[in-house]
């Protein structure tokens, strides 16, 4: 399974998977894949230099990747401190309410609160991208737009290439036209912010709109994969590799979200529990529209009453410590999680190695099949 992606990055496979965490991202590089650490949840940036120290040192030399969220719309900058003060009164009565009637206990007094993430304000997204381009990355991602022209040069002045996800044609054309390197394009079924078309049509839309414009502009093709089958259709249809998010929450690296004993934590156990239905697309996580696990949570805020989301970043802002209330909680019908349509089939935990080689297993068999149906 060998694309042009991987001798530009020196990788064995064209897997590139998004991830929160930098020990899934180290995981994933190590096996041979690109591992992409999302920033957007460091609001200080001594705390993302701290961790990219942690992957220069775990990543055995092999390449890694940082992703950081410039939305091309910001709706409001300042502090956590600023941003507090717009949130209206009802909403934040809605979620004290919601709280008590799903029984999710308050945090411990002296549990450190969570302030909201606010890594999707220029101004912070901005601090990641000079953080991270003192660590040898070798990719920066950004989602929901084209970073800023000058964010593009900086990166291409130290030879960094720039991906950015895309959900239209019309978005991966302003990539390629704005210096963009690698389009992501992301269909409907995705975890996190995404639109409305399904991967099986936007892939190769974008893939035949980009190669006739902007044909040194490569294609990675997100949303839905879990599987090396998926992976095979995703080169079938025109993309260099994939870019991967979802399945790699189920990684036994992913360390993040609170554990009661041994066992997979409260939020591992809600997606193994998941079907592909079990997604629904909201505003509710950030105020942009995110796929995310349907789960008691999510249903309040479709509930008859239930105030409309607050734009980003103050929806986010808003919910923070209801996030970190739920996922403290030890009950896994309460939690709020951006996953994807696979959350169905991620059943099991692994190391994220041997997702990486199922994936590479998975499309081999699919060649193989093919191959005997175009021979037979
Ligand atoms: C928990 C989670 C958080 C995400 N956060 C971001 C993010 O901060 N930046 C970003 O570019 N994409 C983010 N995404 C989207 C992924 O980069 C990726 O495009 C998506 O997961 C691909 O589809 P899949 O979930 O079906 O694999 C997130 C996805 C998930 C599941």
């Amino acid at each position: 399974m060998r694309t042009e992606l991987c001798d530009r990055f020196g990788i064995d496979y064209p897997i590139f998977v998004f991830t929160p965490s930098e020990k899934v991202a180290a995981a994933v590089s190590r096996a041979g894949g690109m591992g992409v650490l999302g920033c957007v949840r460091f609001n200080h940036p001594d705390d993302l230099d701290a961790v990219l120290r942690w992957m220069d040192e775990n990543t055995d030399g092999k390449p890694y990747g940082v992703d950081v969220v410039m939305p091309a719309k910001v709706p409001t900058e300042g502090t956590a401190v600023d941003i507090d003060k717009l949130v209206p009164q009802d909403h934040r009565d809605f979620v004290t309410k919601t709280l008590a009637d799903l029984g999710v206990p308050p945090l411990p007094e002296d549990a450190a609160r969570n302030e909201g993430t606010l890594g999707w304000l220029h101004s912070i997204a901005r601090s990641h991208v000079e953080v991270a381009l003192k660590h040898p990355i070798k990719l920066i991602a950004n989602a929901l737009g084209s970073p800023p022209k000058d964010v593009i040069d900086q990166a291409h002045a130290v030879g960094v290439p720039v991906a950015a996800l895309a959900g239209s044609a019309k978005h991966a054309q302003r990539h390629a036209d704005n210096g963009v390197d690698i389009v992501i394009a992301q269909g409907h079924e995705a975890g996190g912010h995404t639109g409305e078309i399904g991967s099986v049509v936007l892939w190769p839309e974008i893939v035949d709109g980009l190669a006739e414009s902007s044909p040194d502009t490569a294609v990675l093709a997100a949303g839905g994969i879990g599987t090396g089958r998926q992976v095979a259709a995703a080169l079938a249809l025109g993309a260099s590799g994939v870019w991967m998010g979802s399945a790699f929450l189920t990684a036994q690296e992913y360390d993040l979200g609170v554990r009661s004993g041994e066992g997979p934590s409260v939020i591992q156990q809600a997606l193994l529990a998941a079907t592909s239905a079990d997604t629904v697309r909201r505003r509710i996580y950030s105020g942009k529209p995110a796929r995310l696990l349907k789960s008691r949570w999510t249903d309040a805020w479709d509930a008859e009453g239930a105030p409309d989301p607050l734009p980003m970043p103050l929806q986010n802002v808003l919910v923070s410590e209801a996030h970190q209330r739920m996922s403290a909680s030890a009950d896994p019908t309460t939690v709020a999680m951006p996953v994807g349509q696979i959350v169905g089939r991620m059943n099991q935990i692994r190391p994220a190695a041997d997702i990486i080689a199922e994936l590479v297993a998975g499309f081999e068999a699919a060649t193989r099949r093919l191959d005997g149906i175009r021979d037979s």
